[in-house]
């Protein structure tokens, strides 16, 4: 059996549809590709012609040209070689195999498929145990920090009151700040942790909900002269944990005061029903908006680009929507903007609500 014929034995197995096959000799000291076929090779932006009859640092960037070069090295040199990379978006594992005539190499083949999906999943499941752990550490540590805390924070504004000498008045202000952000930070982690421990659904009007947060945030959105507008078509009520949506819009708010420029631009909320059985709240701002590479992250614990951030956020209010069975999406453009819309049901389902009530 000549190793053509292995090659056409072999290419029947693979899985045309999600990857592709590859094959290459070396010519003096170069490996030259000879031959590829398969349907992601479109998904990662490359076509035949680029591949065949060029070595690799003809069509890759350098770096990844030599990083790809050591495995074919070592596939050449008779091993079997396995190595992940990631090309125009793809995400792919590639399986190098040589073929030997008379016990010499004469040439490898290179099968690659796209894994893109798993390594998603893979990163999911990562954030979900991450989340855990840190749900676990929330239950177990966030409450014992608070009680100290709090005589902590009663003793330092005791001081701060009766202190005869000025010189130490800012220090305890400090201090008490300081202790007023960990208390916030533990208060977040805690509810992250558990966060249907104490919720509590009414009947609630959401356009007085939104107005009262919205007045709420008045003071911070007025010291960076930023106007909140509000806007809706209707009256809207439905049942929801009020303190909890509250503290969605809150967040979001916040998210987008922070975001925004000292310049006087507006921030828009509007409410409006969606369809018979959802509405919608959606809070955009012109601020400077969230590149595509921070975007994925923007809902796991502790992210936060702010030096002051808990990164606990977004995550806090996904969780709350979540537990409303409603959804939050985020739209965004580096430089010109974000809007957050949140979809809340008007009826959960009912066994939900018998386990929240
Ligand atoms: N409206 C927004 N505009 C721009 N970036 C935002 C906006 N909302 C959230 N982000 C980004 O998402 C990150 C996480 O937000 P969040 O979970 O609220 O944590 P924090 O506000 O403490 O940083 C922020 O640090 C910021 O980079
Ligand atoms: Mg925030």
């Amino acid at each position: 059996m000549n190793h053509q014929c292995n090659a056409v034995d072999y290419e029947q197995f693979i899985p045309r549809e999600t990857g592709f096959i590859f094959k290459f000799e070396k010519v003096g000291n170069t490996f030259i590709h000879t031959f590829i076929e398969g349907k992601l090779i479109e998904k990662v932006g490359l076509c035949p012609e680029f591949v065949v009859g060029k070595s690799l640092f003809e069509f890759l960037p350098p770096e990844q040209a030599q990083r790809k070069e050591i495995f074919y090295e070592k596939a050449w040199n008779g091993e079997h070689v396995n190595y992940e990379g990631s090309f125009g978006g793809i995400q792919y594992l590639a399986i190098l195999n040589p073929v030997y005539h008379n016990g010499v190499t004469v040439e490898v083949i290179g099968t690659t498929i796209d894994i893109t999906k798993e390594k998603v999943r893979e990163k999911q499941v990562q954030q979900m145990e991450k989340l855990s752990v840190v749900g676990e550490l929330a239950a177990g540590i966030a409450h014992e920090i608070r009680n100290p805390l709090t005589s902590m924070k009663g003793f330092a504004k005791i001081v701060k009151e009766s202190v005869t000498d000025e010189k130490l008045i800012p220090y305890l202000e400090i201090m008490l700040d300081e202790m007023e952000r960990i208390n916030q930070i533990v208060n977040e982690f805690m509810f992250i942790a558990k966060p249907n421990e104490n919720i509590r659904f009414q009947f609630t009007n959401i356009n007085k909900l939104l107005s009262e947060c919205i007045q709420f945030m008045g003071p911070q959105a007025n010291l960076k002269s930023i106007k909140v507008e509000f806007d809706s078509e209707a009256q809207i009520s439905l049942s929801c944990d009020r303190n909890q949506i509250k503290q969605v819009l809150i967040n979001i708010l916040q998210n987008a005061i922070e975001a925004t420029e000292d310049n006087g631009h507006f921030i828009g909320v509007s409410l409006e029903e969606a369809s018979a059985d959802s509405v919608i709240i959606t809070v955009s701002d012109k601020g400077c908006g969230i590149s595509e590479s921070r975007f994925n992250r923007l809902f796991e614990p502790f992210y936060s680009t702010k030096e002051k951030g808990t990164g606990l956020g977004l995550l806090t209010c996904k969780r709350i929507i979540d537990l409303h069975q409603g959804s939050i999406d985020i739209e965004s453009r580096l430089g010109e903007g974000t809007t957050i819309k949140i979809v809340l049901p008007r009826n959960r389902n009912a066994e939900s609500i018998l386990i929240a009530e």
